[in-house]
């Protein structure tokens, strides 16, 4: 089901995050839609995006669609349905976050659970590769639009435990190399994967149990550097492996490639 009160000839950029109703996602979308962006948000729990849809209609009202999808059950029509929905609401797509997560259990990988490790590649990588190949035609269509990849310091440097999840964000870091290679000189779209760095979320909670959530930064504080990738500065980034945290402590970032 998909629920809107965007105006289809509201000519604002348009942009999909995935994993919206969970702790980085979830800013996005609250920060995005304040910006001005018409935002279109994917989940797997319809009832949390019916509750973040309830909330940003109150302080951004008519920007909001909300679009069920679970990356794990979903197929070839799933993914069809979901880009004849985006066009026939937007003419274009400006944006495309891919932010959805899923962490596993650490372990090594003599004891890696097979069934979690095909669960996790299904969601940190598979379904990137398949939602970027269906929205392409649509992102094409954008006079200046951003693929952004959610990578972590694990996928750029393997951390021992860390199995699907690390491979996932290695494989992600080819992908976007890729298809930054390939669309580069063609298209008006600039594609790059983003570090948060340590960022107080449920899934940073799982992974280190003994921190001290006050100790660790907010979503909210890494939306500038978010909001800077899709401005002009971040056209030059196309390609680029970004330390978010960089871009907002020192207005200048560190690029890993
Ligand atoms: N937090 C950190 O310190 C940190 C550091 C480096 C990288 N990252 C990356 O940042 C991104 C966001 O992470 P986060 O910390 O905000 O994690 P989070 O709070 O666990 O949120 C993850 C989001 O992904 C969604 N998701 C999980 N499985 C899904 C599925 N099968 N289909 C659709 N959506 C699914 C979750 O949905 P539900 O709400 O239904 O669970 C949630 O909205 C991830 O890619 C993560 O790898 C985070």
């Amino acid at each position: 089901m998909t629920l809107t009160s965007a105006s289809s000839t509201d000519q604002k950029k348009t942009i999909l995050i995935t994993g919206a109703t969970g702790g980085i996602g979830r800013a996005n979308a609250a920060r995005f839609a304040e910006e001005g962006f018409n935002i279109i948000l994917l989940g797997r729990s319809k009832e949390k995006l019916e509750l973040i849809y309830e909330e940003l209609e109150k302080s951004n009202p008519g920007k909001t669609l909300i679009h069920p999808f679970d990356f794990t059950t979903a197929n070839a029509d799933d993914y069809k349905i979901l880009a004849a929905a985006i066009d026939e609401e937007y003419p274009c797509l400006d944006g495309l976050i891919h932010n959805a997560g899923l962490l596993g259990t650490l372990a090594p990988i003599e004891h890696y659970s097979e069934e979690s490790w095909e669960k996790i590649i299904t969601v940190n990588l598979n379904a990137p590769f398949r939602l970027t190949k269906t929205l392409l035609p649509s992102l094409s269509r954008s006079r200046d639009a951003r693929i952004i990849f959610v990578s972590s310091s694990v996928g750029r440097a393997a951390r021992a435990f860390w199995g699907a999840y690390g491979v996932s964000k290695f494989g992600l870091e080819g992908l976007m190399q890729t298809l930054a290679a390939e669309l580069g000189k063609t298209t008006k779209i600039k594609v790059m994967s983003v570090n948060p760095g340590a960022t107080r979320t449920a899934m940073r909670r799982d992974a280190y149990p003994a921190e001290n959530p006050a100790d660790v930064p907010t979503p909210e504080s890494l939306m500038n550097a978010y909001l800077y990738l899709f401005g002009e500065e971040g056209r030059a980034l196309h390609g680029k492996a970004i330390n978010l945290r960089e871009i907002n402590t020192k207005n200048q970032i560190k690029i890993s490639n």
